[in-house]
């Protein structure tokens, strides 16, 4: 029998499949003073999402001689909250679920992309305030404008296609993709960002947080936005983002609303989580939501059976066909 901790949650059945194949699931979010005096140690297992970080120190307090951590999951996909090279040097297999919550986010960008230019959130707060700004709120179409994707992974290629049925022509940076991919789905891949920003009316961004693209986008990169559409039309700015908080300056976003250079910012992540405040929340041209974009009932099922069928895998003493490590 082994003993798993679950930290940041995880779907009720995906709990079942785990004490139903005889293991012990203890549901609790640990602090940070908890996490380093060694409290996971107490565990053969452990499900994350993105609130508990499971940095160098927390891993070596989590494993002592007899027992001690052997599995760390990520109920997600990003896995910047946790240190792989000291679980890896600790024997700590760690796996994420990477597919499960495509489909999810590849919605959640596309709302906002349409929020952003059909002034959605704008509109319901006039109306909540009892303003009929119906002649104010004239907004643009995606279709006739360019998607610059930053990132052109699963999710990526998802909304870009999603993205072309509404008219948009597709651009990529990603170094790492193949070209035949974006050929396929008829996406010119560029080699450098800059070029993208340049092409580009609006941006999402699709890649992960590293020292590489840690405020990837910044000032000089929005002031290259040409903000006239393919099709002639003054469309502004827009920028989403729905991968991880730091990729975006958040200041220089906030900046580039003020001068106008950029007409909208909609974000699902912040370089600062939980996001209860931030200088953005006060700019009527930028809307967020609080990372969500995994979090719908069909996404977070996928992605808790996935998980606890590696938890399971490994208690019962096999490595995981599809680990980091
Ligand atoms: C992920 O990386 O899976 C998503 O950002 C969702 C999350 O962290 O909760």
């Amino acid at each position: 029998m082994g003993r798993v901790a679950v930290t940041d949650g995880m779907d009720e059945k995906a709990i079942e499949m785990i004490t139903d194949n005889g293991h012990d699931v203890v549901v609790k979010h640990y602090t940070e003073e908890e996490l380093l005096s060694g409290v996971l140690a107490d565990f053969d297992a452990v499900v994350v999402r993105s609130a508990t970080k499971l940095t160098r120190d927390v891993i070596n307090s989590s494993v002592n001689k007899e027992t001690g951590l052997k599995f760390i999951g990520r109920a997600g996909v990003g896995v910047d909250n946790i240190d792989i090279e000291a679980a890896t040097e600790n024997s700590i297999v760690v796996c994420n679920t990477p597919r499960a919550s495509t489909k999810s986010v590849v919605e959640m960008t596309i709302a906002h992309l349409l929020a952003s230019c059909r002034n959605i959130t704008t509109a319901d707060r006039r109306l909540r305030d009892g303003v009929w700004a119906k002649k104010e709120l004239v907004g643009t179409e995606l279709s006739g404008k360019s998607l610059g994707l930053i990132g052109y992974g699963r999710i990526a290629q998802g909304v870009g296609n999603i993205a072309k049925a509404l008219g948009m022509d597709l651009h990529a940076y990603d170094p790492y993709v193949p070209k035949e991919i974006a050929k396929r789905n008829n996406c010119k891949l560029h080699n450098d960002v800059d070029s993208i920003f340049r092409m580009c009316t609006h941006v999402s961004i699709h890649c992960n947080l590293t020292e590489e693209t840690y405020h990837l986008v910044n000032s000089s990169r929005i002031n290259l936005m040409p903000g006239v559409g393919d099709d002639g039309i003054h469309c502004g700015n827009h920028l989403v983002n729905c991968a991880r908080g730091g990729i975006i300056d958040e200041t220089a976003a906030l900046e580039a609303i003020k001068s106008g250079q950029l007409s909208s910012l909609a974000l699902d992540v912040f370089e600062i989580e939980p996001a209860t405040s931030n200088p953005l929340f006060d700019n009527e041209n930028f809307h967020g939501t609080p990372h969500i974009g995994a979090a719908t009932k069909e996404a977070q099922a996928r992605i808790g059976i996935e998980m606890a069928s590696l938890v399971i895998e490994t208690l019962n003493g096999n490595k995981p066909k599809t680990s980091l490590n």
